[in-house]
């Protein structure tokens, strides 16, 4: 069958551009292999990253139709029945028998070198950062091996199948506005370290990942990255079971991300919903403790009275009662399953 490639090409000194390739190819061919074929008989000067051609080294991901995927994954038929479920679920399959086109870009979130290459040192260095190594002083055991059992093995197979693609991270919401935020690839090993029997930090390291905006408390849950991971990782999942362990350990006054999540519960078991009036005040002000945080809701307050925005007196919701009981099993049910349950 005929299909067509439209390809974003870029240097890091251009504008991107469209450029158009045709291939005859069977339904299975791979989208790796149509790049190669368009680059070894049409076009010598297109580049992308490939490597083992079997989804195991990360190399391939790019942008394909929308979204970031391995190349060597994905094939002709298994994108030409995607496009058609999301024509068909914008009720805009018109039975356009015009050649099947796709359009692959280089990935999101990253500088881009040339075509489909893109510069991956920030990925690199933000994947430093949580330390991404079992801890050199619990190897130091010079008798023996350092032994796991098989449940203790089998509890990082997932966060292990992690290929460091880069998928993830090319469609990370948070990553796009806050560049503290080291990225759902790095927290999902972040995770994996804790998990592991062997490592002797844990502490220390959720120490690490519980600051600002960079560590855990800067996903925005948008399920991006458990949504295009190829090795089914699930990373925000792995962002849940660090905050879990963080908020396990903490109290409200700890710090402003938990009070965050400790008052927002508080506040809509009392009340069915959130009394504004209050929120600010235990949140940022920390109960009343932090003068520099209550000073800060100064110049909002103030804008929120002059354009009559700032509540002044607060009703619970009617539907308080259910609400309250909701959370309340949601609770018992963490105390009961905590690996079950995902913040
Ligand atoms: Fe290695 Fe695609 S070439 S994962």
């Amino acid at each position: 069958m005929e299909v067509q490639f439209n390809i974003i090409r870029q240097t890091k000194d251009t504008e991107p551009r469209v450029q158009s390739y045709r291939l005859d190819v069977d339904p299975g061919t791979t989208i790796l292999e149509c790049l190669n074929r368009i680059k070894w008989e049409q076009d010598g000067t297109l580049a992308f990253r490939k490597n083992c051609r079997n989804t195991i080294c990360g190399s391939c991901s790019m942008r394909i139709n929308g979204r970031s995927a391995l190349a060597c994954k994905e094939n002709v038929s298994s994108e030409l029945n995607r496009l058609e479920r999301i024509a068909a679920a914008n009720s805009d399959a018109d039975g356009d028998d015009s050649i099947p086109t796709f359009t692959v870009a280089p990935m999101g979130n990253m500088p881009v070198i040339k075509d489909l290459v893109v510069d991956m040192a920030d990925f690199w260095n933000n994947l430093e950062a949580v330390e991404p190594y079992v801890s050199t002083e619990a190897r130091k055991i010079p008798e023996r091996e350092f032994l796991q059992s098989p449940e203790e093995r089998e509890s990082l197979n997932q966060n292990g199948n992690c290929i460091l693609c880069g998928a993830c991270y090319s469609e990370c919401n948070a990553r796009e506005v806050n560049p503290a935020f080291v990225g759902p690839h790095a927290l999902a090993k972040a995770q994996r370290m804790v998990l592991d029997s062997r490592d002797d930090r844990t502490e220390a390291r959720l120490e690490n990942y519980n600051e600002g905006i960079g560590g855990v408390w800067g996903c925005t849950r948008c399920y991006n990255c458990n949504t295009v991971c190829p090795m089914e990782v699930a990373p925000m999942d792995q962002i849940g079971k660090i905050k879990r362990e963080i908020l396990d350990r903490k109290t409200a006054r700890d710090s402003r991300p938990i009070r965050h999540r400790k008052v927002m519960i508080d506040l809509v078991k009392q009340g069915g919903w959130v009394d504004e009036r209050k929120f600010g005040l235990m949140v940022v002000g920390n109960y009343l403790r932090d003068l520099e945080g209550l000073l800060s809701l100064g110049p909002l307050g103030f804008r929120m009275v002059l354009r009559g925005k700032f509540p002044l007196s607060f009703e619970p919701s009617e539907g308080t009662q259910t609400v309250r009981s909701l959370i309340e099993s949601v609770q018992r049910l963490e105390q009961e399953k905590p690996s079950k349950i995902d913040n």
